[in-house]
């Protein structure tokens, strides 16, 4: 295993943004940025040892502070998905977020996503962010530090290990937004990857997407990935949880007790062989196909470009609003003084 450290470009506020890349012994990589503790590329090999990138992304930094452009690559933070109404009570008192989309919060504002992070540490085979965030900071409570350390191995398991650490009761949900693709080609869509999501369940939505509480059966509907099939089969159905037009954007509840480690999806290219496979320790997985994504004119890595439906998100996380259904939901606090930890690996292959 080996790291290096190179600089990738500056932001507009004059901040630079380098890149870690940590090589291992098959010539696998993983390229983390310092801007929002960020996955900026992944490259493994096909079935004939073929590598190449299976992560959208952008050439030049900027692009990554662009909220049209979907969180590419970056971790999200305090809290990722929507909170309804921009706000949420712990223990009697009411706390009020800046509403970035509508009247909903989405992934805590979007500050952790588009600033750089500090480097605890780098070694051969890790990198491990830091981001602190005051008290009341966008309306959260509690000195907040997240701290995720990205750990790859021989076996091309990158793996994510995130701490919370508050002096408040507070929210975190923190997750990293990588879009895969593994075909590793330029152009096409996720259409025809398999995907399996171990998930019987998905959480019920309103027209704006925001949860109502309720739990929805995948069973019999184009909701279900149980068997692995093409996420293209039936992504463009009518169904109550699907925006027409956007496809998958959905939160599947995994068939789990909430804070087991254990395989949430299976993401599956055939033509390349590529086989990625999502294990997590929380309850639930948001699957987006891009689907808000602009079908032109964006920019990209080289000729790969960060389109509607070119790559999948699979974010590990709770339920989106678990802060306003903290009693419905699987949901746990962060404790004062007590670190809160949780853990997601990407674990690549082919066949
Ligand atoms: C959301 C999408 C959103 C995307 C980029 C996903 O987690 O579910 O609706 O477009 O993030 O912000």
């Amino acid at each position: 295993m080996s790291i290096a450290k190179t600089f990738f470009g500056n932001l507009p506020n004059g901040d630079g943004v380098d890149l870690y890349t940590i090589t291992n012994k098959n010539g696998s990589s993983v390229s983390l940025m310092t801007l929002g503790g960020g996955i900026q590329a992944l490259k493994v090999p096909d079935r004939n040892g073929e590598l190449a990138d299976v992560v959208l992304g952008f050439d030049d930094p900027v692009h990554y502070l662009n909220t049209d452009l979907g969180y590419q690559g970056l971790l999200v933070g305090r809290v990722a998905n929507r909170i309804r109404d921009a706000k949420f009570s712990i223990d009697g008192v009411e706390y009020h977020l800046p509403a970035n989309q509508g009247t909903w919060t989405l992934h805590g504002g979007g500050r952790f996503s588009f600033t750089n992070w500090e480097v605890e540490e780098a070694t051969d085979n890790s990198v491990t962010f830091k981001k602190f965030s005051p008290d009341m900071e966008d309306g959260f409570p509690g000195n907040f530090t997240l701290t995720v350390k990205y750990i790859f191995t021989d076996e091309d398991v990158l793996r994510l290990e995130y701490t919370v650490l508050s002096d408040k009761k507070t929210a975190a949900n923190p997750t990293n937004h990588a879009y895969f693709n593994l075909s590793g080609k330029s152009e096409g869509t996720i259409e025809n990857h398999y995907l399996k999501i171990n998930a019987d369940h998905f959480t019920e939505t309103d027209s704006d997407q925001l949860p109502t509480g309720e739990l929805g059966e995948v069973k019999g509907t184009m909701m279900d990935f149980n068997d692995l099939h093409k996420i293209g089969d039936k992504i463009d159905e009518p169904f109550r949880a699907i925006i027409d037009g956007i496809g998958y954007d959905n939160n599947y509840c995994l068939n789990k007790a909430p804070r087991d480690f254990t395989q949430a999806a299976v993401l599956y290219d055939e033509e390349s062989g590529r086989k990625m496979e999502v294990y997590t320790d929380l309850p639930g997985v948001q699957l987006y196909c891009g689907g808000w994504l602009a079908k032109e004119g964006n920019p990209g890595k080289g000729d790969s470009k960060v389109i509607f439906r070119r790559g999948v998100a699979l974010e590990t996380q709770f339920y989106p609003d678990s802060v306003n259904f903290p009693d419905k939901f699987p949901f746990s606090y962060a404790m004062p003084g007590e670190e809160f930890k949780t853990v997601t690996e990407f674990r690549f292959s082919a066949e």
